[in-house]
């Protein structure tokens, strides 16, 4: 018998279930180690939902006709010109990135630090990853500079890479590329022939998008740019499995698209046809869903930036959060008092705030970051209570004052604050997920 040798899942997903696990046994946690948009289901979506399920065909692999035209509509109202000959719905994003590094071939060109699914996404593709550090005003997208460094390197060392995956805004570090950076970005992948995947899953999750501005590489480099959207971040939706991809026009985007509908054939067949009717509804952005989302991009701004607050209070190097719901400080001011208390890479810190405080995060190392380095994702969504406590944080002028999201932002300062106390004791070390 030949042995088959599964790669662990996610470490997002691991945290989540070991805080399930430790919940159920009376721990009490806060756990900022998990991306999920945590917000009632707006009823109306529950009612499309209803009226879809008589949905029971398969049909067209890449969605229905309508459904793709409401989301050709979306990208056309965010500057996009859009036939809705090039969208393919899936279920999630995440399959759909996936079936996109399918069908392009050579290696990938990644953010250091990026969410944590791309990279292995790579793996199974049979790709190589080469990260390209961000800058410190934000992340998403790679410095430029090290960008074109980073191709030079990985082709003598006999790397191809020929995909750049980019994220606006950022998941992990909750910033937003400015356009001046998103047009150098996207010069260097035509001189070098880059296909852009441009994750916009967070899109609509720009915390004061007046103040804000967007540019999407597809709007400079259109010809080279595929755009990934969702309803799982913006609409707390996760658990629908709604994505959305957009291809470039012309030739070469009709192939690719052609391609991941292949893959789409073999792997999911087509977005279920209930959750299809979803879709149709919440992409052409009736006003309830337009004024969801302001609520909720509120609420996930007015959080994140209390709990950067209280990382910079810490002591913390961290960039402000723009858009979506993370934060990802840098605690290497503090290095040589967290060494002290044992504490000498990401995942000595995320173990310790585990054990010592029972806060979860995501350590550094688990999206691609340094592993030396003193940095964490925490994700500020989860943080809004049981459903009726989410309903009045949407609607609340100051939710962070409310008292048990108040609560639990006092819990962080205090655990924050806990890491670099004098006379310490040494770190218990019994997490082993963490690591
Ligand atoms: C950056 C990013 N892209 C894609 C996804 C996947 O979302 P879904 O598959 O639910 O569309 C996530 C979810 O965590 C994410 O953070």
């Amino acid at each position: 018998m030949t042995a088959v040798t599964f790669a662990p899942p996610s470490p997002n997903l691991a945290l989540n279930q070991l805080v399930d696990r430790r919940r159920a046994q009376g721990d009490s946690l806060i756990h900022l180690a998990f991306g999920e948009a945590r917000l009632p289901v707006l009823p109306q979506l529950a009612e499309q939902l209803a009226i879809g399920a008589a949905r029971s065909a398969y049909g067209p692999v890449a969605g229905a006709e309508g459904v793709r035209a409401a989301v050709a509509g979306y990208f056309t109202r965010r500057g996009l010109p859009t036939d809705p000959d090039r969208i393919v719905v899936g279920p999630g994003s995440k399959p759909l990135l996936m079936a996109v590094q399918l069908a392009v071939p050579g290696d990938v060109l990644l953010p250091q630090p990026a969410w944590n699914t791309y990279a292995p996404q790579a793996a199974y593709a049979g790709k190589q990853v080469f990260g390209v550090p961000i800058p410190a005003e934000y992340g998403g997208m790679p410095d430029p500079g090290a960008l074109s460094e980073t191709i030079r390197r990985a082709r003598r060392s006999g790397g191809d890479p020929r995909l750049l995956v980019l994220t606006l805004p950022d998941n992990p570090t909750g910033t937003l590329a400015p356009p001046a950076a998103v047009r150098e970005i996207c010069a260097v992948a035509r001189a070098e022939d880059l296909l852009i995947v441009s994750d916009e899953i967070y899109r609509d999750i720009v915390h004061d998008p007046r103040a804000t501005p967007f540019l999407s590489p597809a709007e400079v480099a259109p010809e080279r740019t595929v755009v990934t959207t969702g309803l799982s971040k913006t609409l707390g939706l996760g658990g629908w499995r709604i994505g959305a991809v957009r291809f470039p026009a012309g030739e070469a985007g009709e192939l690719l698209r052609d391609s991941v509908v292949a893959a789409a054939s073999e792997l999911w067949s087509t977005l279920a046809g209930p959750m299809q009717q979803v879709a149709e509804y919440a992409f052409a952005e009736p006003p309830e869903i337009v004024e969801r989302k302001r609520a909720s991009a509120r609420l996930h701004g007015e959080v994140a930036r209390a709990v950067h607050r209280i990382a910079v209070d810490a002591g913390a190097v961290c960039r402000p959060p723009a858009g979506g719901f993370y934060v990802y400080p840098d605690f290497e001011p503090l290095r040589d008092r967290l060494a002290a208390h044992g504490i000498t890479d990401s995942a000595s810190l995320a173990a310790q705030l585990l054990d010592g405080s029972g806060i979860v995060v995501l350590g550094g190392h688990l999206l691609g970051d340094r592993p030396q380095a003193l940095r964490f994702k925490a994700a500020t969504s989860l943080l809004y209570g049981d459903e009726r406590q989410q309903e009045e944080a949407l609607l609340a002028a100051e939710p962070a004052r409310l008292p048990h999201i108040a609560a639990a932002l006092s819990t962080i300062a205090e655990g924050f604050a806990q890491l670099t106390r004098p006379h310490p004791t040494a770190p218990h070390r019994t997490s082993e997920e963490s690591r």
